[in-house]
């Protein structure tokens, strides 16, 4: 193919126009080519004189800046070096045929060759694919874990159920992982704002290809050498995740829909006076007037405000449902408005433009403009002030479709939505319009954005909780991410765990799916398993539709209620461990929900585990996913591990066989580990009994750290925390010694009730506390010993201790 006389670009030219970018002269062709000061290594190239599109201006995100380079000529292109932070930069650019190349201290981390361009403006890169690499990421794509010898298309677009494509929400980045190659882990992210495809080995075997179907390539190498690495430099890239407030981290329960006052008052006094762990109450679709957006329903919620607050004083707070879908009804203000401030998305003749969905005709906001994301934003005052403490954003894909039958509270979608001539406003320069398509997979950030803009601006210093379907690179600065409609079945529970891994090593830290399942009905089994896993979910939200069984916990009789509770029991007792695994991820990209190699990259084993989960660095789940399994199977990798529910002792690597009856989540403490955690509370507001419990696993040294903040505010950033380091030394002289360190930061922590449990200790000769012998019983500060556990109860106020066992367990 020749179009344009760009099917082959060669390396015409180059000049340095800003003092960090090279302008290349392609021959028909422009490119330019960056380092970041974060060490990742960009190009962008487009036919004729255009350069793709920046997806930073676009998304309003703020990258790491480009830095300036060495630059030399050598024999066949140009040769760029950078010292840094990040270690050496070499990127080798040849001129004929074109190709760059990545290293970083001497190692190749990436070539990419064979740049095309089509008709239409889109265009493809390769990259050879490692002996061994596997591929992750992309956002929310069922199927297999590893994503080798697959083709994706990356579109945001909502299948329907089943699905067994990347469809709500797309994240155009690879984290390719080669334990045996140097260096292991490296990204690409090919920031494209609409439709893209990523073939991953599956056309060649040694290669992957990078496509774009418009508006050239914009792609970033981005080197590890550890996933941990790529993922701290890709977030910093695209946005780290957002900090949620503390109650976002609670147990969420939903269901399509509460749809009245009584309804949802009935639900929240049930699911206190059965002590089952609930923060949060979701309002679906059903709460509004006619599912316009923004109101609500006169006769079914005549007092929001009154409601909200009687739910606040039993320690709810309350999330409502936001479509980006404005029912087309002349005589509700909202669309009246938003038509007459021309703020929704047009044909390309300028007529007006609507799709069916819930409320039937609805215009869709064009959110690419700045003065329309304002609008949008102001929009949500109603809900604000009835006291909606977050945003769902749900069917902002967009869904939709073009023609639908509607029998009661059934719709039909019977023909997809038809937006071959939809225009939006061009999100970098909104006076000009562009087609649906180009940006179509940037739609649902922007109303995110929009939202988040909104509630920051109201309730400055707060920390802002929103809840959305669909999204790009770097919705996890904006929003918490769902699954979207899965179903009541066991192969979906599986499923849920390479999706939210490959969610999660996309960058979204804050992602689950809906317990329980969406569609169909749940059995009580099925319930009681995904209840144990979803509990553990980063984002734990209980949903179902108006067709199935009611999920709230006590539908399914007293054994699987109690189930769940001690399930979400679990996830409470484990806040503030979780807690601090939401600060790591607002810090460094590192996700909450991890797979094994992650943790464990020099174990070959580890690599294509796809139904475990380390929860942070010291937690490894292994859920049951099976129908009436009672048994699970299990990889360790190296080193010790204590199962949580009766401390056996296990050491890795090695397959076992473990007993899981139905009230049991097999779940393993790495050796080390130095867990803060909390007695259980039905709520975040609640004061636990023991406010702070350290869980401590011997048979290795260990190292961890336990922050604190107000739980809800944003004055975290300014320094606001308390933070207590742990240093554990498993054999210290014969003794096990727990340092806990001088508490540092900002935050007053009042003195309190400290206790130590350490697990897998058989009774001790001494238990020493700062230097002097503890006495054994109730008294504070003094220990006690039972069923092979040590308690060391003391009074913390701060100035640090230390703690030693003799002989160590
Ligand atoms: C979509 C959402 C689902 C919601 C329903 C009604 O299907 O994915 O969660 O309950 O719409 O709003």
């Amino acid at each position: 193919m020749e179009a344009g006389g760009v099917a082959r670009p060669v390396l015409r030219g180059w000049r340095t126009t800003h003092p960090a970018e090279l302008a290349l002269d392609l021959g028909g062709a422009r490119g330019a080519l960056s380092v970041g000061e974060d060490g990742s290594v960009r190009l962008r190239a487009g036919r004729g004189n255009s350069l793709p599109p920046l997806a930073e201006q676009a998304l309003g995100r703020r990258p790491p800046p480009a830095v300036a380079t060495d630059l030399q000529e050598s024999s066949d292109g140009i040769v760029l070096t950078r010292d840094g932070r990040a270690g050496t930069i070499r990127v080798e650019l040849r001129s004929d045929p074109l190709a760059l190349r990545v290293l970083t201290r001497g190692k190749p981390v990436a070539s990419l060759e064979g740049l095309a361009f089509d008709e239409r403006g889109g265009a493809s890169v390769r990259c050879h694919a490692r002996l061994g690499e596997r591929f992750f990421g992309f956002g929310e794509s069922p199927g297999s874990f590893d994503k080798r010898g697959q083709e994706l298309r990356l579109r945001n677009h909502d299948l329907g159920i089943p699905r067994g494509a990347p469809a709500y929400l797309t994240v155009p980045f690879c984290l390719g992982f080669a334990p045996r190659q140097l260096p292991p882990a490296r990204g690409l992210l090919l920031d494209a704002l609409g439709p893209c495809r990523f073939d991953l080995a599956a056309t060649h075997r040694d290669e992957v290809t990078l496509a774009t179907e418009l508006d050239g390539l914009d792609v970033t190498v981005i080197p590890g050498p550890a996933p941990r690495d790529v993922l701290r430099r890709l977030t910093a890239r695209v946005g780290r995740p957002a900090l949620p407030p503390r109650w976002a981290l609670g147990h969420h329960q939903s269901r399509w829909s509460y749809a009245s006052e009584a309804e949802v008052r009935a639900v929240a006094a049930e699911i206190r006076r059965r002590r089952i762990p609930t923060d949060v109450i979701h309002l679906d679709i059903d709460h509004m007037d006619g599912f316009r957006v923004f109101t609500w329903h006169p006769g079914r919620f005549p007092d929001p405000k009154g409601l909200i607050a009687d739910l606040a004083r039993q320690g709810f707070r309350v999330v409502a449902i936001v479509d980006p879908g404005v029912k087309v009804d002349e005589e509700w203000s909202v669309y009246r408005e938003g038509r007459e401030r021309d703020v929704f998305c047009r044909r390309d003749d300028g007529e007006a433009w609507s799709l069916r969905v819930w409320p039937g005709e609805a215009a869709l906001p064009d959110y690419n403009r700045p003065e329309v994301r304002r609008w949008w934003g102001e929009q949500h005052r109603p809900l604000l002030d009835a006291g909606v403490a977050g945003i769902w954003n749900d069917m902002n894909e967009p869904a939709g479709w073009s023609r639908d039958l509607r029998i009661g509270r059934w719709v039909w979608p019977i023909r997809d939505q038809d937006l071959s001539r939809v225009v939006q406003s061009d999100p970098i320069r909104p006076e000009r319009t562009v087609e649906h398509e180009r940006v179509r997979n940037i739609y649902g950030q922007q109303e995110c954005r929009a939202t988040r803009d909104f509630l920051e601006a109201e309730r400055p210093g707060e920390r802002a909780f929103l809840l959305t379907r669909a999204g790009t690179a770097g919705v996890q600065s904006l929003a918490a991410v769902w699954t979207g409609d899965n179903r009541s079945r066991w192969e979906e529970l599986r499923a849920s765990i390479p999706i939210l891994l490959n969610l999660s090593l996309s960058g979204v830290a804050f992602c689950g799916a809906d317990i329980g399942g969406f569609a169909g009905s749940c059995t009580p089994e099925l319930y009681a398993r995904w209840m144990q896993l979803g509990a553990l979910y980063p984002f734990a939200r209980t949903h179902s539709w108006w067709l199935g069984r009611r999920q709230e916990p006590w539908r399914f009789g007293r054994d699987v209620e109690q189930i769940a509770r001690e399930a979400l029991e679990l996830r409470m007792r484990l806040l503030p461990y979780l807690y601090g695994l939401f600060h790591e991820a607002a810090e460094s990209g590192a996700p909450p929900w991890r797979p094994l190699f992650f943790e464990f990259p020099e174990d070959p084993e580890s690599e294509a585990v796809d139904d475990q989960i380390m929860l942070g660095r010291d937690l490894l789940v292994a859920p049951v996913v099976e129908r009436g399994a009672r048994h699970r199977e299990l990889w360790l990798p190296p080193g010790r591990w204590m199962a949580w529910h009766d401390d056996a002792q296990y050491v890795g690597p090695r397959r076992v066989r473990v007993d899981a009856p139905l009230d049991r989540l097999p779940l393993f403490l790495r050796a080390g580990a130095v867990l803060p955690t909390q007695s259980p509370v039905c709520h975040v507001g609640e004061a636990p009994d023991e406010p702070c419990v350290v869980e401590v696993a011997p048979g290795a040294d260990g190292s961890a750290s336990f922050v604190e903040d107000d739980d809800v505010s944003t004055a975290h950033r300014e320094g606001r925390l308390a933070r207590t380091a742990f240093r554990l030394w498993d054999r210290a002289g014969g003794r096990l010694r727990l340092e806990i360190g001088r508490r540092e930061g900002e935050l007053p922590v009042p003195d309190r009730a400290l206790r130590v449990a350490v697990r897998g200790c058989p009774p001790p000769r001494r238990v020493v506390l700062n230097g002097q012998p503890l006495r054994e019983g109730r008294g504070v500060p003094g220990y006690a010993v039972a069923q092979g556990r040590l308690d060391v109860r003391l009074l913390d106020n701060g100035a640090g201790h230390t703690l030693e066992v003799e002989p160590a367990p």
